[in-house]
């Protein structure tokens, strides 16, 4: 394109500021290695904005291929006035009075939607429940097919919307469920009604849940070593990528970069579960009532686990990482 620069990636918050919160850091970690969709509990001030906030920094830079998609998208919706191209992937954070139109798209012109505009990126949904419920099931399509469709009385169009989705939300309307020493004034009722708000079959979509309990003063002050930044991170990131880019592409397809946005049928044939594994997945799947999309999801994250411990083989202690973070909060 005559004209146009190409960005270079410039200051992203670091997660060298972020203390403390391993199992956050090692999420984090393992959804941008494999795409993964993430979701952050806990209460206020636990870090949940500034861990999502950094995960741009350890994500690798857009292949051509995808550069390409993402500025037609940006194009398309009038975002690309600078005339400026960035390699750096799309990270959209909606506010959570976002309409329908907003996030899927629509309006006169069929404008596309946060949804499409993160093709390629991140879709960060900050406070998860103060989003519509109707506006989050409206996600549910793009989330499972990678594209948006509006109808139209004369018309369908159609936006590649291959996002990941990053969320975070308190664990009840309070703030605080789960805190050591807190009871919530309203009870039980204070998180139970707060968590209904997201669908059984959204919730299903979210391969790693995880809690994000607070960091007190006196952790910061006497922190150990200082945390890992991010180009640390990257590194590994960027590895495990480039080994799923070339199973994928030795399997015959190169369109595929991720274990997140492998199909099915193809990630069975990529992990090949042994006996170890199976028996630990049978067991979960009997007691936790695992449905057949969530059985996919926990193979891929455990694909991307033993892709970051680069290792050929999905084995038994993989499975039962990937199965821990299903786990969490709410239904398998
Ligand atoms: N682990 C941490 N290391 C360093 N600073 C932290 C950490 N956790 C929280 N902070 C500090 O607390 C501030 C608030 O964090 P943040 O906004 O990410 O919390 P949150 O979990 O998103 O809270 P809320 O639920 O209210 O949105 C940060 O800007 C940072 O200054
Ligand atoms: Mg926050």
């Amino acid at each position: 394109m005559p004209g146009k620069q190409l960005l270079a990636a410039g200051d992203l918050p670091d997660l060298m500021d972020v203390r403390g919160q391993a199992v956050a850091r090692r999420a984090l970690e393992v959804a941008a290695a494999g795409g993964h969709n993430l979701l952050m509990v806990g209460p206020p001030g636990a870090g949940k904005s500034m861990l999502a906030a950094r995960l741009p920094s350890i994500l690798p830079p857009l292949t051509p291929r995808e550069l390409l998609d993402v500025s037609m998208i940006q194009s398309i919706a009038g975002e690309l006035a600078g005339g400026a191209l960035s390699d750096r992937r799309p990270f959209r954070a909606p506010h959570h009075s976002a309409s329908m139109a907003a996030l899927i798209g629509g309006g006169l012109k069929v404008r596309p939607g946060e949804a499409s505009l993160a093709h390629n990126g991140v879709l960060f949904l900050d406070e998860l429940p103060e989003f519509q419920p109707s506006v989050l099931d409206s996600l549910r399509q793009p989330l499972e097919s990678g594209e948006t469709v509006i109808a139209r009385a004369n018309a369908r169009v159609s936006y590649p919307s291959r996002f990941q989705l990053i969320a975070a939300m308190n664990p009840c309307k309070c703030g605080m469920a789960g805190t050591p020493g807190h009871t919530c004034k309203r009870g039980a009722a204070c998180s139970t009604d707060y968590q209904a708000r997201i669908s059984g079959p959204f919730l299903d979509r979210i391969d790693i849940r995880i809690d994000v309990p607070a960091v007190s003063a006196s952790d910061m002050i006497v922190a150990g070593a200082a945390p890992e930044p991010s180009v640390t991170v990257a590194s590994r990131v960027a590895a495990a990528r480039e080994r799923q880019r070339h199973r994928y592409e030795a399997a015959g397809h190169p369109d595929i970069l991720t274990n997140a946005a492998a199909s099915s049928a193809l990630i069975e044939r990529m992990v090949e579960p042994d006996r170890e594994s199976q028996s630990l997945l049978l067991q979960a799947a009997e007691r936790f009532n695992l449905s057949a999309r969530a059985y996919h999801r926990v193979l891929k994250v455990a694909r991307t686990l033993a892709d970051l411990a680069g290792s050929e083989k999905v084995a038994r202690p993989h499975i039962a990482e990937a199965l821990s973070y299903r786990l969490n909060f709410g239904s398998a």
